[in-house]
């Protein structure tokens, strides 16, 4: 028995978890909050993208298209956040796709993986989910 959280219920917490910094960062920057969001999110980001998304991409290929698109707009408003400029406006864009990204993954996105995914294979993947996210995460701090 696998002692790794279900890859779906770990993203899922994961998101939680932004959604209380972005909160916290809406009211105005603070530069421990800020990191804590970057290196969370950006290894969020790079397990999903080398375990759920290439797992699903044959048959899911527009969703997972998207998703990418995501990310790749969610590390630019990182970096404009970072030096500062317009901060209000960043930040609200960051939360606003944000909440998209993460409503499209957890109703539609994680339904459809569930279908195409078998349980061992879903293991697979929340054991490999689990790795990349704490490597990174620990090696950032
Ligand atoms: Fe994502």
């Amino acid at each position: 028995m696998s002692m790794v959280l279900n890859i779906f219920e770990h993203i899922a917490r994961e998101h939680r978890e932004m959604e209380a910094m972005l909160q916290k960062l809406s009211d105005g920057f603070d530069r421990s909050t800020f990191d804590k969001l970057d290196i969370s999110l950006q290894a969020h980001m790079m397990a999903e993208e080398r375990t759920l998304y290439p797992a699903i991409k044959s048959g899911a290929e527009d969703m997972v298209e998207r998703a990418q698109e995501d990310h790749d707009i969610m590390r630019e408003l990182l970096e404009d956040l970072e030096s500062g400029v317009e901060y209000s406006e960043t930040i609200s864009e960051l939360v606003e796709i944000i909440r998209d990204h993460v409503r499209d993954e957890e109703e539609d996105m994680f339904p459809t993986a569930r279908e195409m995914l078998d349980p061992g294979r879903i293991e697979e993947l929340s054991q490999r989910f689990n790795e990349i996210d704490e490597r990174i995460v620990q090696r950032s701090w």
